[in-house]
């Protein structure tokens, strides 16, 4: 530690000594800078996390040291906190400059490393992330997390609170769910940490699995002709081989309402369809939107993809992929504008009806598209949760 941090230190703690006990040390440091509010905070969280970790089959005294030690770096300010990460060369992330007081869940961890010289991992990990959460959780960061939250906030301030600590009776998963649900409806008015985004993102993909496990047509492979079809979830076009692409189909959306079609022949239809030679998945996305729905895109979100496999010798068209080949699957708003286009050489649309998700499972299921009727009910529900 250089003399910088050690004096920005200096002005809060004492030197502390092996053989002292941490819990009173702290108690007596948050005391002696008239924090007894934060000790009385650090003591309750102490107290929730034990319990959790007893429900949860944790280690309670890691729970317990770390509810007294997640907050110590709270004593230093916003500023100090920026000086003192910087000095220690502890990365500072753009979110954490724009809200340095996020910073003291690193500083607390460093002080638990360096200060107490504590080595256990899940204690220095749950310490590390109890504001934002990051991707990959395990349980100790959890019932930190969990407690933290259950403890300082007040029904106003935090009204998901009541809601938080009911879930966490039973499941940890389900109360941090409750939590980043009411964080991401307030997101415009926050700086979301990547993390926080992180965390969000598994989560959201581990709902979706669960969903995707009761849809009966979805989970299974699919039968289009030649082509058979898994579906598979995804948040990023990172997890796939773009050159792949070469269909693309959407849930067509009007607010919170969703547009079907049917053709001329009474088969209802996915909307979309397959790229033209050289053409970009979105231009392909605004070209079948407008040709068979009369509508224009105005915007889209990537939810999944059909990997699909096709039996026939030659490629449906001569410059797509094959025999196996990638359908992206996206859901957007449309306007509606006009009739479908119906160019000659494409499907015949004859209905487009702007229905809510409900009525539109009805209609595909009980035409024998249960496959259209699951692809709608996921993209609607993941629509609904981003
Ligand atoms: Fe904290
Ligand atoms: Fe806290």
């Amino acid at each position: 530690m250089n003399e910088i941090a050690q004096q920005l230190l200096a002005q809060y703690l004492e030197p502390y000594h092996p053989e002292q006990s941490i819990p009173d040390y702290i108690e007596y440091t948050f005391d002696k800078n008239h924090q007894q509010d934060t000790w009385q905070h650090s003591l309750n969280v102490a107290k929730q996390a034990v319990m959790l970790a007893e429900r949860y089959g944790a280690d309670q005294h890691t729970a317990q040291y770390a509810g007294y030690l997640h907050d110590l770096s709270t004593l230093l300010t916003d500023h100090e906190k920026v000086i003192l990460a910087e000095q220690l060369r502890i990365e500072i992330l753009d979110e954490e400059r724009q809200v340095p007081y996020v910073l003291h869940q690193k500083l607390s961890s460093w002080l638990a490393a360096e200060w107490f010289g504590l080595d256990e991992p899940d204690l220095l990990s749950a310490i590390t992330c109890h504001t934002t959460l990051q991707a990959e959780l395990g349980t100790m960061d959890k019932i930190l997390f969990v407690a933290d939250k259950c403890s300082w906030a007040s029904e106003d301030s935090a009204p998901f609170i009541h809601q938080m600590k009911s879930a966490a009776e039973h499941s940890l998963d389900d109360a941090i769910v409750v939590y980043l649900d009411y964080i991401w409806q307030q997101r415009e008015q926050m700086v979301l940490h990547p993390w926080l985004k992180a965390a969000k993102s598994v989560f959201d993909m581990k709902q979706t699995g669960q969903l995707l496990s009761t849809l009966p047509a979805l989970s299974q492979p699919i039968s289009w002709g030649p082509v058979t079809a898994r579906f598979q979830p995804i948040t990023s076009l990172d997890e796939i081989d773009i050159a792949q692409i070469s269909n693309i189909s959407i849930v067509p959306m009007v607010g919170d309402q969703v547009v079907i079609m049917q053709l001329e022949d009474g088969r209802w239809e996915l909307p979309g369809g397959t790229l033209e030679e050289g053409e970009h998945y979105v231009t392909a996305l605004e070209r079948e939107v407008m040709e068979e729905m009369g509508a224009t895109l105005i915007d889209y979100h990537v939810f999944g993809y059909f990997q699909c496999i096709s039996s026939a010798e030659t490629p449906y068209r001569s410059y797509i992929p094959h025999p196996s080949f990638i359908r992206l699957t996206v859901y957007g708003q449309v306007q509606l504008n006009h009739q479908p286009l119906n160019p000659p050489d494409g499907e015949q649309v004859s209905v487009v009806d702007v229905v809510s998700i409900e009525e539109a499972i009805k209609r595909l299921s009980t035409t024998g598209r249960q496959d259209l009727a699951d692809f709608y009910q996921i993209g609607y529900d993941i629509s609904l949760r981003s």
